[in-house]
């Protein structure tokens, strides 16, 4: 009998069809699109329509990576969502997920914040139970409403991040070259408070004088928060690297967390593996946190730049702060 290896099965994505051009936001906030665009790289980004949650976006993007799976919902055994804009604090998200999508009760279904980097803990999460033996196919999805946390008067903000979904189905597969070959997650908590929502948490839950002081949205020390990216996402990258014994010749593609043009390509130059095999395409979504990496991972399939077979190196940073990479063979 073949040896089965845990894999991804199947992947999907969805961004609503509402386009935020850096013009557009020059409408909003004192901005323009030569400062984003030089700054950031990004050219527009997404919104989710009115009544659109983020459940729904999660739930479309999970049923195309079921399709692509070939894969019906009752086939799900846990439905993991990392996600830091949850339609409620409870219950979770994958719950609604759940529902929308008619997986039957039998499944696990939690939500796991982690920030940014929330898809690869969600990952790493997924893998071990599939690998464990106690689950068969995992649901992985990343997906964020960030239009709701975003201070829509602060320029320094709202300009960098969108709303969409990504979704991977996690399983045993018997083909011998594809498979989940390792990770490192890390985080570092003493760095809480350059990239957080102050409020609405338990801490200082929400009250008038909350809302007045837009404590309910992120804030950030962008330029703090830069440094610690470009220098965290490069040691994991080549950690894990080193602990696979893999030359960067032999990524073939690395799916970066779509925040900023500019930390991507350090990150390229500090690894020695060109930018052009790096995918990108924040120019097109900017920063959906979660939602980036599978996001980018399914747009880059679907575009024929990984394959089958393919050694792909996934890298993120988020608020905490966490950062890790994830090495799979698609
Ligand atoms: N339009 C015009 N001017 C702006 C804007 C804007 N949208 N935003 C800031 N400025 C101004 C500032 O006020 C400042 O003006 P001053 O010099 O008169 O004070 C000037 O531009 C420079 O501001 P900086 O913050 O120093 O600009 P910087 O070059 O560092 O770029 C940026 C800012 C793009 C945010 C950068 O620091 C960055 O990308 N940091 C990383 C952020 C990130 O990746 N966050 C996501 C984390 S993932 C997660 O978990 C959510």
């Amino acid at each position: 009998m073949a040896t089965c290896t845990t894999a991804i099965l199947g992947t999907g994505s969805y961004a609503p069809a509402k386009i935020l051009t850096n013009d557009d936001l020059a409408q909003i906030v004192d901005t323009s699109d030569e400062w984003i665009l030089s700054r950031t790289g990004i050219r527009e980004r997404r919104l989710a329509a009115p009544g659109e949650t983020n459940s729904d976006m999660a739930a479309r993007a999970a049923s195309i990576a079921l399709a692509d799976a070939g894969m019906l919902p009752a086939a799900i055994d846990a439905v993991i969502v990392a996600t830091m804009t949850a339609d409620m604090p409870m219950p979770s998200t994958a719950c609604f997920v759940q529902h929308k999508l008619g997986i039957p009760d039998h499944a696990a279904c939690f939500d796991l914040n982690a920030a940014c980097s929330g898809f690869l803990y969600a990952l790493d999460t997924a893998c071990a139970l599939v690998e464990s033996g106690r689950y068969r196919h995992a649901l992985v999805i990343g997906s964020e409403k960030l239009s709701a946390v975003l201070d829509w008067q602060d320029r320094t903000t709202c300009v960098l991040f969108g709303d969409a979904a990504g979704a991977v189905v996690v399983g045993r597969s018997a083909r011998p070259d594809t498979g989940f070959l390792g990770c490192n997650l890390n985080a570092n908590g003493s760095v809480t408070d350059i990239l957080c929502i102050p409020g609405g948490g338990s801490n200082l839950p929400l009250t008038a004088e909350l809302l007045a002081s837009r404590q309910q949205f992120i804030r950030m020390k962008g330029r703090e928060v830069f440094k610690i990216a470009v220098r965290a996402m490069e040691e994991s990258a080549r950690e894990i690297l080193e602990q696979h014994q893999l030359r960067p010749d032999q990524i073939s593609c690395v799916i970066p967390h779509q925040a900023n043009l500019r930390i991507i390509e350090l990150i390229a130059e500090y690894l020695g593996i060109p930018l052009d095999r790096f995918f990108i395409n924040l120019d097109r979504y900017g920063n959906t946190s979660a939602a980036s990496i599978p996001l980018a991972l399914d747009e880059a399939r679907r575009a024929g730049r990984v394959c089958a077979g393919d050694i792909v190196l996934m890298i993120a940073f988020g608020a905490g702060l966490t950062y890790g990479s994830v090495l799979i063979r698609l």
